[in-house]
């Protein structure tokens, strides 16, 4: 981009932006719209999203239905407080997200962000113990190569060596952290773990069958079936964080329906609200909620962000709701996983990479190592791919067509092969 088309604003603000997971000053490219699959820069380049806005742009950007109903809501009730006031918005897709995900949920706390959404879930966790008698039920069990937000609560979730909240280790106590039981002996391990620290944990946090920021490595569903035979065992609620995976990405509308197990408690974002406005969902099965019904000090969800239930952000997840109803959202999830699968192939045995691997919509190129180098070279080729570490992925809103796809992966394919060349 030359000093011609950088527009003022981006100059004007290059000093006192404070940029997320970079150092001041790192690049960032002017975005000046956004429809289909397609942002469009200030100089008027246009680069296909691999990315879909951080994995919940699922319809694509700017979808009609979801901005007339923003617009509407904005015209009539851009927002109001939660507290005392109520609006239809947000009932409707409480009730319509209890009836949209298998197994007994009942009740839907609405927040504004994935990271608040799993804290959310923690507090549950913890009141619904101290009401049922059991207060010293205060620790969290999560699993290596996770990741659960940025937050001060969720942060001790993550991977704490290979996390990006590595830095923190000794500011705060980690959570117990275990191997996902994906055979018997990390299922032996993680039985042993839970049978020794039951009395004091209160939930075990996990990404179902995609672990995302944390590396995008896969499992397969029986694991998450052992983990609730193990939570039972053990009395020990279990917590899917489902804000990555939820809403078609692993090629179920939720990831979890590949397994038999059903959690206690619910997080979904990103994919949310289309992936259009800040929304995030927490929920409860039924005997979590009907514990909050007691006569109990604990028994009120000591929780309410300014910005919760936003009318704007409950416009959108309706409308979102709209389109997975009406549209093949799964069925292209699952179409995407064949193409992936397919173009991706090329990158398999290249020197330099370790593995290849689809699941629904989530194509993953593994590096053996760390090259800030790629970036350029996807944009070069007309497409948005952040890799990060020694991933490369793509994650493209579910509506891309063939021929688009087709361009990601042969920019993902060209700019893998050019640097295995060169770099190894
Ligand atoms: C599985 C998972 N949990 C939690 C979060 C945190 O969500 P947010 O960035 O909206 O706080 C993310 C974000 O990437 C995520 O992928």
């Amino acid at each position: 981009m030359s000093q011609h088309d950088t527009p003022s604003w981006l100059s004007a603000g290059h000093d006192h932006i404070w940029p997320p997971y970079a150092r001041f000053g790192a690049e960032a490219l002017p975005v000046v719209s956004a429809s289909g699959v397609r942002l469009r820069l200030a100089d008027g380049r246009e680069l296909i999203d691999g990315m879909a806005n951080w994995w919940t742009a699922c319809h694509g950007h700017a979808h009609p239905h979801l901005v007339e109903a923003i617009r509407a809501q904005a015209a009539t009730l851009p927002h109001v407080m939660f507290a005392g006031l109520a609006h239809e918005g947000a009932y409707r897709l409480a009730e319509r997200l209890t009836r949209l995900v298998p197994g007994d949920f009942t009740r839907v706390f609405l927040s504004e962000s994935g990271s608040v959404s799993v804290e959310v879930a923690l507090k549950m966790a913890v009141q619904y113990w101290m009401i049922a008698g059991k207060p010293e039920k205060t620790r969290f069990l999560a699993f290596r190569g996770g990741y659960h937000g940025d937050t001060l609560g969720t942060m001790p979730l993550c991977d704490p060596e290979e996390g990006m909240h590595a830095m923190y280790a000794g500011v705060f106590s980690p959570a117990l952290l275990a191997d996902l039981p994906i055979n018997a002996q990390t299922e032996a391990a993680l039985d042993e773990t839970l049978a020794r620290h039951a009395d004091g944990v209160a939930a075990l946090v996990v990404e179902p069958l995609a672990q995302g920021a944390g590396g995008m490595r896969f499992y397969p569903p029986h694991a998450l079936d052992v983990l609730r035979r193990l939570c039972d065992r053990h009395g020990i609620l279990l917590i899917f964080d489902e804000i990555f995976t939820g809403f078609a990405r692993t090629g179920s509308m939720f990831a979890f329906e590949q397994s038999e197990a059903i959690p206690d408690i619910l997080c979904l974002s990103k994919a949310l609200s289309g992936g259009i406005l800040p929304l995030a969902a927490t929920l409860a099965r039924r005997p979590i909620a009907e514990a909050f019904e007691a006569e109990h000090p604990a028994a009120v969800l000591m929780h309410g962000p300014t910005f919760m239930a936003n009318p704007l952000a409950c416009a959108a997840a309706n409308a979102s709701l709209d389109l997975f109803e009406t549209q093949p959202r799964l069925a292209q999830a699952q179409a995407l996983e064949l193409q992936l699968k397919a173009e991706l192939e090329p990158c398999v045995g290249l020197p330099g990479v370790v593995d290849v691997r689809v699941k629904g919509a989530i194509g993953v190129v593994e590096l053996q190592r760390p090259s800030d180098a790629l970036r350029h070279g996807f944009v070069a080729r007309g497409v948005w791919v952040r890799p990060f570490g020694r991933v490369v992925y793509l994650t493209p809103p579910l509506i891309i067509g063939q021929e688009d796809l087709t361009h990601l992966t042969g920019a993902v394919v060209e700019v893998v092969t050019q640097w295995s060349r060169s770099a190894v």
